[in-house]
């Protein structure tokens, strides 16, 4: 969000979208977040706070978006599926890659109509909607039934307490060599078990990946993101 984290490497019709959308989270997501506190709702443990946030972007860093865009790049990814959409910042670094890569798809999902609908609109206005289809619900039944591709990457940024669940639903399709991504698991607002038993089952041998901790910064503050690829 400042130099030199928010480096500007995107067509300008994809860079403008990025930008303004990390602007209005500077000046606007504080003032949803602070309401949310206000009802009690400090984190995704308490019920409704998604619903509290709604008006609230909630993208990953910038340098982490980057990094998004050159995992895709570099695993040539055709086909994504990410949980937890929001206005679609990090969908827009997936699909700018897709696009780099020569084409693919990214199913990305989001619970609630006015936030996929968002980012659908910035996706449009970036010249990238053609690659996103948008499912609008909750991830574990919007996900359930699809065509079977192979799965390159998958990006899990939505309630921490599900990712384990969302991957083993996935993972029959995610292929040999392919990603799994986790923002921020480290955040999970409940008893912090959900999320440390995908940590730890990502992290056992006996799985079938192996995982690289990253962090990355921010206004000030450190993010964690884990990083794992199917072996
Ligand atoms: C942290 S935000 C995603 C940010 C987005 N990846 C980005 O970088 O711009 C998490 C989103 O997941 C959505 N979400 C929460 N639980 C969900 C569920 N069970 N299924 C689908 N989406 C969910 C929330 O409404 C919220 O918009």
């Amino acid at each position: 969000m400042t130099a030199p984290l928010f480096r500007p490497q995107f067509p300008p019709a994809i860079q403008r979208v990025i930008n303004r959308l990390y602007a209005e989270t500077v000046a606007q997501d504080p003032r949803t977040r602070d309401a949310a506190l206000a009802e009690g709702m400090a984190n995704e443990s308490h019920a409704g706070f998604y619903a509290a946030m709604t008006d609230a972007r909630m993208p990953v860093t910038p340098e982490f978006g980057n990094l998004l865009y050159v995992m895709a790049r570099s695993s040539g990814a055709r086909e994504v599926v990410e949980f937890g959409t929001s206005f679609g910042v990090s969908t827009l670094f997936l699909a700018a890659a897709l696009r780099d890569n020569g084409g693919g798809r990214i199913v990305s999902t989001e619970l609630f109509p006015a936030k996929a609908a968002r980012a659908e609109a910035n996706l449009r206005e970036a010249g990238l909607a053609d690659l996103v289809e948008i499912r609008v619900g909750d991830a574990r039944e919007t996900l359930r039934s699809d065509d079977g591709a192979p799965i390159d990457l998958i990006l899990l940024d939505a309630a921490k307490d599900l990712y384990l669940d969302v991957l083993r639903l996935l993972e029959p399709r995610l292929r040999k060599g392919g990603l799994v991504v986790s923002d921020r698991a480290d955040l999970d607002g409940g008893d912090g078990d959900r999320a440390a038993a995908h940590i730890a089952y990502l992290t056992d041998m006996t799985n079938g990946y192996r995982m690289a901790g990253v962090a990355t910064q921010a206004l000030g503050q450190t993010f964690l993101h884990d990083v794992a690829i199917r072996v």
